[in-house]
């Protein structure tokens, strides 16, 4: 039966119970939590690609996006809060809808977090590689620092990072609160230094015409920004560790939702103001897609003099405007702080593997530790891997997209699952509960179906594709190893993921 195999919510709490970390974060430091894992290539890089999609309109598409994040948070909030437990929305379905949901959740989860760090990564490279020109006057060939879509042969720098962070989670370093809160500073600084700069002499004929591709455009482009938006789960599942999470999980979540909003759109207007953001078509009049070899020659052939073309857009916007030295600034900016957003999305991704292997979904090999380091190398190892893959031959927007689909599934599933367990267990106590969740959830999983069939075809069909493979191993190796199925529902001594301790034992 579809919904069968449920793991008891009190077997999975009593894993959190053990735990019992210690209730210190506040309002304050959750919104910084937020701040410091969402803002990222989302805003730095995107922005180029949200303007190909929709002209100046990417404004509204900003809006979009953060409005379905906030509804899908306002769920993750109480799931969290209820099951504060590593694993996050794979362990919420688990309990609430069964382990072939959760399956399908964990393996969308593997977009979510592993091509967003490939994602991410690219986007540093841009960013990076734009400043050694620029600062140091070092110039490296495309074939070294884009992909093969996007006019070259592999991107080095991309690699380069993804397999660095790597090594920094194998050897098991973890972002403080005080590193986190320094980088939200060098952020948070950096796009206000834009703003401030480039508010002030903007052209309003600029945003004429407001929606060169209709409102199809702007979901489009809603549907891509959306990654400027994933990370503030990295504050639902502080839960456990948050005072008093009736009142500061919202104002952390919201809080943190709100003041990237605010700062997004002020980005944009100073994009769209000083730059245009005018997609280039081709002969026909068509706009050409971001992230393809049709774009690339179109921008080559322009002398990539034009936003939509830039690999590092608010930089390319300072310099444009007469700011080459805070472009440098900004990008020096985006090289020191997106490396911690790869390495949260990494450590998301080792955590949610960790889970499904100790569940026995995933083979035992997955959740070894490393005898020294304390970490689970082997899958940090396999994940690293991939993603420096993906770094080195996708273009940014491609991946950003991929990734997208994974979370607006897994958003969409925490959604449903609010709804249901507020039916099937009512009683259960929820120190968050979504505000007027009869709306909230049913807006988000429509928000979230929204934005999903909004994404480029082939997004979709990838995102297919790899439902499809989840589903045979799923048959073919998880349905008979899981724990559960075995009819062994453990409570774990020890905490798998924070940092995850020598494992207990699988069998
Ligand atoms: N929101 C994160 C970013 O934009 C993933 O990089």
């Amino acid at each position: 039966m579809i919904f069968g195999r449920i793991k008891p919510l009190d077997a999975i709490l009593a894993t959190a119970e053990k735990k019992s970390l210690h209730r210190s974060l506040g309002a304050f430091q959750l919104t910084m939590l937020g701040v410091g894992a969402v803002i990222g290539t989302g805003i730095f890089v995107l922005t180029a690609e949200a303007a190909q999609k929709a002209g100046p309109g990417m404004m509204i598409s900003f809006v979009i996006a953060g409005f379905v994040c906030a509804v899908a948070a306002l769920c993750y909030s109480e799931m969290a809060s209820m099951v504060p437990v590593s694993g996050s929305a794979y362990t919420y379905s688990y309990a609430v809808m069964g382990e072939l949901i959760a399956w399908m959740v964990g393996w969308a989860l593997i977009l979510e977090y592993a091509v967003a760090a490939g994602a991410v990564s690219v986007g540093w490279s841009g960013y990076v590689v734009g400043l050694l020109e620029h600062a140091l006057g070092i110039d490296i060939p495309n074939m070294l620092v884009r992909g093969p879509f996007d006019g070259g042969f592999m991107n080095l720098p991309a690699m380069g990072i993804a397999l660095l962070v790597t090594w920094l989670l194998v050897i098991g370093t973890r972002e403080s609160a005080m590193v986190n809160a320094v980088l939200v500073v060098v952020k948070v600084s950096a796009l206000t230094l834009f703003i401030v700069l480039a508010l002030p002499v903007m052209n309003m004929e600029k945003f004429s015409p407001f929606a060169p591709l209709g409102f199809g455009g702007i979901g489009a482009a809603a549907a891509s920004i959306f990654f400027a938006y994933v990370g503030f789960d990295a504050v639902s599942t502080a839960a456990e560790e948050t005072k008093n999470p009736q009142r500061n999980m919202p104002i952390g979540l919201i809080g943190s939702l709100t003041i990237c909003t605010v700062f997004y759109l002020l980005v944009a207007a100073g994009v769209v103001g000083t730059v245009g953001a005018e997609p280039i078509r081709d002969a026909g009049g068509a706009a050409l897609s971001p992230g393809s070899t049709e774009l690339a020659n179109a921008c080559r052939a322009i002398g990539d003099q034009a936003v939509v073309c830039s690999k590092e857009a608010l930089a390319w916007t300072m310099r444009e405007i007469g700011w080459p030295q805070i472009g440098n600034l900004i990008g020096l900016a985006a090289g020191l702080a997106l490396p911690s957003v790869i390495l949260m999305m990494m450590f998301g991704q080792t955590r949610i593997f960790f889970v499904m292997s100790r569940d026995g979904l995933l083979p035992a090999v997955f959740s070894k530790v490393h005898p020294r380091f304390h970490t689970p190398h082997v899958i940090t190892i396999i994940t690293g891997v991939f993603v420096s893959l993906f770094a080195a031959f996708f273009p940014v927007g491609i991946l950003a997209d991929i990734s997208n689909s994974g979370t607006l599934f897994a958003f969409a599933a925490v959604s449903i699952a609010v709804l249901v367990l507020r039916r099937t267990d009512p009683t259960r106590k929820r120190p968050f509960r979504t505000p007027a969740i009869a709306i909230t959830a049913p807006v988000a999983i429509l928000g979230c179906l929204y934005l999903f069939f909004k994404l480029g075809t082939e997004t979709k069909l990838m995102f297919v594709a790899w439902a499809f493979v989840g589903l045979i191993v799923y048959f073919a190796y998880s349905r008979r190893h899981s724990h559960v199925g075995l009819g062994r529902v453990e409570v774990h001594e020890d905490d798998p993921d924070a940092p995850p301790q020598p494992v207990p034992p699988i069998n």
